[in-house]
């Protein structure tokens, strides 16, 4: 009798099976996204605001919350006897094949959670083949972040400056460094009402930590008149108690990098906000792939895409920014249903990204199936960061894929064009009111 060939999984299934033949649980101990917030929390006990930065919201907390409960009015509808056997999360993004959609969303200060910081985010972020989108606030400079990532798929996201020479030098620098698509937020020219940091006066950016992209810039320390620090690596745990006294006590040192990190500050997220029209000098100074990150209209997604730009990010920044707004998944639905967008879409000229609550591999099913072409994650790989570093946040962005290809073939599909934007084969709305 001819022997049966073994079936081998498909590339991001495979982890699951490694973790039950070799009886290695992960090494972050849970794969469970709630489980590993609160791990996250018991890790950073003793400099709790770190965690509340991370974990905390504009206001009531409510547009997060409605971030997350919008996934759960969808609900996959499997279908059976369909060969899913191989399967593949394969997305081309701008003309670039990724091995999945995931993309790991920009965060900032991550210096706050892990000793290294955005080294580590940027190595894990390599070694699961994820890109990562690096922040204009991170606690490291682009170049090292850049040789960390190594041979990683990397973006760079903007906090649009005031001041054009400073925006091109951070510009001029992401495109040596390997950045190829520039992600610019909107929805943080100014910080929102976020309670859990005011509470405590927590911002590190203010004692200069967040602040790295800016003390490495040739152009904004010249302005300050201090030398650049091309690798400055603030200490952890980031201790704000110890910096108020060491201002106090007239510490140069500590004056110098607040009056850097109030300046940066005030450069990035000033309070300024920027219009439309602005959006031509970055268009006309970034030849690479353009990305407004932050867009929650119709209208405001059309405008995009007829100023010129090639794809948004349909996001709410976390619902960090502000408070009692519409789950973002619910704005994508909104946006992927336009016609003007679709066929900008579908003609390749427009790409539509998501985030704002993606937590599972059926999260990132349902955005796809909305009409999302990449997703985006954000707090669980600081969770991942915060508890086992680089490897943390490798093991974060594995278990999501394998989930969301076993979930793929358990649905019955076995590639992720087959289920974009048919949101009625894929899915069907039960409205749960945000419970169930
Ligand atoms: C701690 C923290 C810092 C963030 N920093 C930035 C940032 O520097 N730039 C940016 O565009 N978005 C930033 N975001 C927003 C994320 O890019 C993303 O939109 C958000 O995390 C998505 O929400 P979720 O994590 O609840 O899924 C930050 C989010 C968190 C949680």
């Amino acid at each position: 009798m001819a022997e049966m060939a073994a079936i081998v999984p498909p590339k991001w299934s495979r982890y699951a099976l490694e973790i039950y033949m070799k009886r290695e649980p992960p090494v972050l101990g849970t794969l469970d996204w709630l489980k590993l917030e609160g791990k996250a929390r018991e890790k950073l006990k003793d400099y709790p605001e770190a965690f509340n930065y991370t974990f905390g919201s504009a206001g009531t907390k409510s547009t997060e919350d409605a971030n997350l409960a919008a996934f759960k009015d969808w609900k996959i509808v499997p279908r059976m006897l369909v060969d899913s056997t191989q399967r593949s999360l394969e997305t081309t993004l701008f003309g670039v094949k990724y091995p999945s959609p995931l993309l790991l969303a920009p965060i900032g200060v991550q210096g706050i959670v892990h000793p290294e910081g955005e080294l580590a985010t940027a190595r894990g972020a390599a070694k699961a083949e994820v890109p990562l989108i690096m922040s204009t606030a991170s606690t490291r400079a682009m170049e090292p972040v850049a040789k960390e990532n190594g041979d990683g798929k990397r973006w760079y996201q903007l906090y649009w400056p005031r001041t054009d020479d400073i925006t091109l030098s951070l510009l001029s620098r992401a495109k040596a460094n390997g950045f190829t698509a520039l992600v610019v937020t909107l929805d943080t020219m100014l910080l929102g009402w976020r309670p859990h940091d005011l509470d405590t006066s927590y911002l590190p950016f203010g004692h200069g930590v967040g602040v790295q992209v800016a003390t490495s810039d040739p152009v904004f320390m010249q302005r300050n008149g201090i030398p650049v620090r091309p690798d400055e690596r603030p200490e952890f745990p980031y201790d704000p108690v110890k910096a108020d006294k060491a201002l106090r006590s007239g510490d140069q040192t500590q004056m110098i990098n607040t009056k850097l990190g109030t300046g940066w500050l005030s450069e990035g997220n000033s309070g300024m906000f920027r219009t439309w029209d602005d959006v031509k000098f970055l268009r006309d100074n970034w030849d690479g792939p353009l990305i407004l990150k932050g867009i929650q209209r119709v209208t405001d997604a059309e405008k995009a895409l007829s100023v010129g730009v090639d794809g948004v990010v349909v996001s709410n920044h976390g619902g960090r920014q502000v408070d009692g707004a519409i789950p973002s998944l619910y704005a994508l639905d909104k946006i992927c249903k336009s016609d003007v967008i679709r066929e900008a879409q579908r003609d390749g000229r427009f790409t539509i990204l998501f985030d704002s609550g993606i937590r599972t591999g059926s999260d990132i099913l349902k955005a796809i199936a909305l009409g999302a072409q990449g997703v985006l994650l954000g707090r669980p790989y600081m969770y991942g960061l915060a508890c086992g570093g680089a490897e943390g946040v490798e093991q974060v962005c594995r278990g999501i894929l394998a989930d969301a290809e076993i979930t793929l073939g358990l649905a019955g599909y076995s590639r992720l064009d087959e289920i974009w934007g048919k949101r009625d084969e894929f899915m069907t709305q039960i409205n749960w009111n945000g419970k169930d």
